[in-house]
Order: C-alpha cells, then structure tokens, then sequence
C-alpha cells in the first residue's frame, strides 16, 4: 500500500477508545490521580462545647469539642488524611480579637492536645486570622476615620503576628493566614523567627477572592462582617494579574505554600500561579462548593460521589498540588471501600 492508498484507508486508524476501554486500562493513562495523603481535611473546634454540634449550613460538618477533636483525628489519619486546617471558634470575642492570642484560647489548647496524642503523624495547620474573635466580624482591627470605619492594615498585621506565634508555640507546624492584609506574610515570618520558630511553615491564603461562596462558612464560624463587606481587603473576581502580584509579594515576604481560595470558579487563577511560581500550590474548596453539591444530592439530582470525584480531580488537574476540602474524610472513606472507581 503506498502512502496515497493508506491514507484513503484510514490507516493507521486512530481510536482514543483503545485506551478507555476498562477502568484499568483508564487507570493507567490517567494524568492525575487523588491520594488520601494530599487532601486536608477543614475541622471547626468550639470553645465550651461538649460533644459536637451539627452546622446547619453545612450538612454533614460538625462543630467540635476538643475531645471529639482528637477522635476525629484518629479516624482521619486511619483513612489515610494526614493534614488538618483547624479554626476555632471562640466563646468571647471584642472589638480588636483578643481572645485568638491567647494562649489558653481554644486553638492553641486544641493545637496542644492533637500535637501531644498524635505528634508527628499528623500536620496540623491553623487558620489565622481575626473575624471569628472580632466583635464586628472583620478580618481586621478598625479605626474610626472621619466618621468612618476604615481597617488599619499595619495594627491588623501586628495582631496576626502574636496570633501565628501563639499557635507555633503551641506546636502548629504550618501556620495559614487568611486575613489578605498587606505585608502580613513578613510580619509573621519575623515574629516567628524572631521567637526561633525557623521550622513552622507558612501557608498563605494569598489568592483569597471575595466570594459568595463562603457563605455556609460564616453560618457555621459565626464570622459575617456586622456591617460592609470584605472586598476592601480580599481580592476582585474580575481580576486575573493581580494574582500574580499578591503571590510574588508573599513569596518574597517569607510563605512556603501559597493559596488559591475558592478552587472550582478559579481553576484558571490556580493554573496560571502553578505555571509561573515553583511553590507547592494549595486550593482550598470552600463551604459554597461542599454545600452546593450536598443540598443538589440532597435532592437526588446529582450523584454525590461522581460529582465530588469530577470535582477533585478539576483542582487537582488545574494544578493544585493539595487540596483542602470539607469532602476529604468522606472521599477518603469512599475510596477506601472502592465505591469509586
Ligand atoms: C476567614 C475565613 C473564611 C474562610 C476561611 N477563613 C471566610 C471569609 O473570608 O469570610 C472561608 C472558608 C469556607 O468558606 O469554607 N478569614
Ligand atoms: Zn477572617
């Protein structure tokens, strides 16, 4: 057959379905895979609570006491999820946040109590940050300026410095501001360094947009803003390059592990800072993401592990090298029994 001949016969015939033929053979030519051990699991711990609580918003998520704290732990790091975010939520709160420095607050002893039943074996991350101790709800201290609450950046900063301290003393191994202050990655690398904490790890929430998403969430921490919102300090969801700068600024200023917040609507966002940065990447799947698909299955219009495995895989394949989702015990637990395939 010559040339002329073989392409008229469509020959070599080119058929993508060889390779998808079975789940094994899917398997192997998959381009991204999830393992249990690069999702982190978000966790809600509630000073004066006994027992745990169930979030209205976030069906399936519970507040917890640090007790159950430590059971879930155990149960996480049995399925094979070995990180967790933690975020307190305190019993007092005032206008400048206080209680999230203290060193009796309920993260640190919480942070205390999972370090010395489980040492190593887990990562504990923290959330820093002021809304759920602040009495109007912001991420920052106010200043009242011509009439108007404005948020003093420079003695918010200084605040999430003592409250990243506070949580490294207690033995959080990776510390995650959530703030979207200026210049708060530096303060809180000097005030560790400065305090010999060379070895606790920075991740930034440094491509935190302003969302609807994280509505479910403020329900859930009891942190909406009393009054405004947060868009004068997280980022424009019209905005593309000026990512680029907030994870060049807090590369330079000391994160070891930057942050695209939420992940399903800005898949592009964390593509684009895997191709230009060579930081690890983490996306963080927010309350919005997890209630949406709950509230749909809830309904019987959506098949729930289907759309968390499509789900997951979208992140991961955008590129994030870790994902943090209110799914990670439930997708580990699927897995495991090979309800997935
Ligand atoms: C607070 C904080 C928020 C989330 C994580 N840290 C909410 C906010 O900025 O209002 C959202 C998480 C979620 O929706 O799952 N700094
Ligand atoms: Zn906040």
């Amino acid at each position: 057959m010559n040339l002329r001949e073989s392409m008229k016969s469509d020959f070599p015939s080119v058929r993508l379905r060889r390779l998808r033929k079975n789940s094994s053979i899917r398997d192997l030519v998959a381009e991204v895979k999830i393992d249990s051990s690069s999702l982190i699991m978000p966790l809600f711990v509630k000073e004066g609570l006994d027992g745990r609580e169930s979030i209205d918003g976030m069906p399936g998520q519970e507040r917890l006491s640090i007790k159950e704290l430590l059971k879930e732990v155990s149960e996480l790091l049995d399925l094979g999820v070995k990180a967790i975010l933690l975020f307190g939520i305190p019993l007092k709160k005032d206008e400048f946040g206080s209680s999230a420095y203290d060193k009796d607050g309920v993260v640190q002893r919480a942070v205390k109590e999972v370090k010395k039943n489980f040492g190593e074996e887990v990562t504990v991350i923290t959330d820093v940050c002021l809304c759920q101790y602040t009495s109007h709800g912001h991420c920052g201290i106010l200043l009242e300026k011509d009439m108007q609450k404005i948020i003093e950046n420079d003695k918010t900063i200084e605040a999430l410095a003592k409250i990243a301290l506070s949580h490294a003393e207690a033995g959080a191994d990776i510390v995650a501001p959530s703030d979207m202050m200026d210049g708060r990655v530096g303060a809180i690398r000097r005030a560790l360094e400065d305090a010999g904490y060379t070895n606790t790890a920075i991740m930034s929430y440094s491509v935190k947009y302003a969302s609807s998403l994280y509505g479910p969430f403020r329900s859930a921490a009891y942190s909406k803003p009393a009054f405004g919102d947060r868009r004068i300090y997280q980022m424009d969801p019209r905005n593309v390059r000026e990512a680029l700068r907030e994870v060049e600024l807090d590369i330079s200023e000391g994160a070891d592990i930057v942050m695209v917040k939420p992940a399903s609507w800005y898949l592009d966002i964390i593509s684009l800072i895997k191709d230009n940065f060579n930081v690890p990447v983490a996306a963080y799947s927010v309350s919005g993401e997890y209630t949406m698909i709950k509230l749909i299955a809830e309904k019987g219009l959506i098949d729930e592990k289907q759309a968390v495995w499509e789900q997951l895989h979208s992140i991961k394949r955008a590129g994030a090298d870790m994902i943090i989702t209110y799914y990670a015990k439930e997708y580990a637990k699927w897995t495991r029994d090979g309800i997935l395939s």
